[in-house]
């Protein structure tokens, strides 16, 4: 062993990230773990005894800022009992939208830092050490952090992520992220593809772009998302590739034309539509009418005739009556999504819905919720129950749950299970599918039948 290389791990400093949220949060965690690892930081997934602790929040929903403050709570106790050494940060939206009653109500946090200064972390964190109280930043900086950041330095395995575009300009009536996120910023094409290509060259072999509005990238003059992807198709090795989160507003002909096109473009699309009655799009500022996310659903089918789309609803809106609700029930039955999330709606402060008349009672909000999720679980299930007896590609990511098993993704992004050798783990699979469950797939691997076949 070197010298240098003992300095270096004798000087290891333990860095614990706890990441709520949407899955750019789970990105940025890693970009920050990224540059703090030249201060001499690395992972470790336990908070005891780290010598710094990273609380990435998100803001969207309910409770978030509560959330935080039982967990620093608990963290407190963990830096006391270490001699108050342990170096405690918030980040994320619930530090961009709170910052100042985070510090008022935790004056032990250290640092505060919202979604756009990750790139200023290590200095933060110097400045931290020195001034002995806390520092915040959750302002928007002239420059970009995309330019700042370094290049991605852990793998990430199998399946990656990578944020091109970040911020929302849309300003939906119910939303904190145009607040907490910024203006959209898209990054470059050539930065994008190069980190593609590197990602690849750790053993990537599907990575999802991500975005708060992905598909309004826009990071290259001439270019939109439709050509980017068309780009990303040519990495050699890169077998799959997903988008998201998109808005159906920038669902452009190139972007349709390309699920067309890219057979490495996996044929789910997840794209929030909130509600189907179009009084209720208007008052969430969508501009766009429940007709219009019908006829883009048509028109991916067309493209892409096994295309499943996966949506975001919400329901009690202010002013949301109970033909409001139906109609998004009809939505749901017309369009059908195998896979969907839903929400009551939950005030955010700042927001205009927030203040605005006609909010809806809580039990209500309840009930149309029930209602909703009934009928997206029996979708899933038939989603799911349809594929039994088909035979498609598997991505295999890991092993499975139990002995011999080997566990990957469907191109529907459902998990599926086989018996196989774990030396196909980070290979596309050929599997005939057997059996449906709620949450997954189970089949058999058609190239390489598993022991018990081989020996009977
Ligand atoms: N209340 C409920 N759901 C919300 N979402 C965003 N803001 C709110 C809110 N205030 C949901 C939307 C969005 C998803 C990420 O979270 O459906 O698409
Ligand atoms: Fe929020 Fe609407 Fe922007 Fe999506 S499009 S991030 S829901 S404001």
């Amino acid at each position: 062993m070197d010298a240098g290389y003992e300095a270096a791990t004798t000087a290891r400093k333990r860095l614990h990230v706890i990441t709520w949220g949407c899955q750019m949060n789970v990105y940025d965690s890693g970009r920050m773990a990224d540059v703090l690892a030249p201060l001499g930081y690395a992972p470790v997934s336990e908070p005891d005894g780290a010598d710094m602790v990273i609380l990435n929040t998100c803001h969207i929903r309910d409770k978030a800022a509560e959330k935080v403050f039982s967990e620093l709570g608990r963290l407190r106790r963990m830096k006391e009992e270490g001699g108050g050494k342990m170096i405690l940060a918030v980040a994320g939206c619930v530090a961009q939208a709170e910052g100042a009653e985070i510090l008022a109500r935790a004056p032990y946090v250290d640092i505060v830092l919202g979604p756009q200064t990750y790139h200023r972390l290590p200095e933060m964190v110097a400045r931290a050490a020195r001034a002995g109280g806390a520092v915040i930043e959750t302002d928007f900086p002239a420059e970009d952090k995309f330019d700042f950041l370094p290049d991605a330095a852990a793998p990430q395995g199998i399946t990656a992520f990578l944020t091109i575009q970040e911020g929302c300009d849309k300003f939906c009536s119910f939303c904190v992220v145009p607040y907490t996120r910024g203006a959209e910023q898209s990054r470059s094409a050539a930065t994008v593809l190069a980190e593609a290509k590197r990602l690849v060259a750790q053993g990537a072999r599907e990575i999802s772009l991500l975005g708060q509005n992905v598909n309004a990238w826009h990071g290259t003059e001439g270019w939109g998302l439709g050509r980017l992807l068309r780009a990303m198709a040519e990495i050699p090795g890169l077998k799959r590739i997903r988008y998201t989160t998109s808005h159906p507003r920038d669902m452009d002909d190139d972007l349709i034309a390309a699920h067309r096109d890219l057979p490495t473009l996996m044929p789910f699309l997840h794209l929030p539509v909130q509600s189907g009655s179009d009084r209720i799009l208007a008052a969430m500022n969508r501009k766009h009418t429940a007709d219009h996310f019908r006829d883009i659903a048509r028109r991916l089918r067309e493209a892409r005739p096994d295309i499943a789309l996966s949506s975001d609803f919400i329901v009690g809106h202010p002013g949301e009556t109970e033909a409001d609700f139906e109609a998004t029930m009809q939505l749901v039955r017309d369009v059908t999504f195998p896979m969907a999330y839903s929400f009551k709606y939950s005030p955010r402060p700042g927001t205009p819905a927030a203040g605005a008349p006609m909010q809806v009672p809580e039990a209500e909000k309840d009930r149309r919720l029930q209602t909703l999720q009934a009928l997206l679980r029996e979708q899933q299930a038939a989603f799911n129950a349809s594929r039994v007896g088909m035979t498609f590609p598997v991505l295999f990511t890991g092993p499975g749950r139990h002995p011999g098993q080997i566990a990957g993704r469907s191109p529907w992004l459902q998990p599926v299970h086989a018996m196989g050798p774990t030396d196909l783990i980070g290979t596309e699979q050929i599997v005939k599918i057997a059996a449906a469950h709620p949450n997954s797939l189970g089949g058999e691997l058609v190239d390489h039948p598993s022991q018990e076949r081989r020996s009977a």
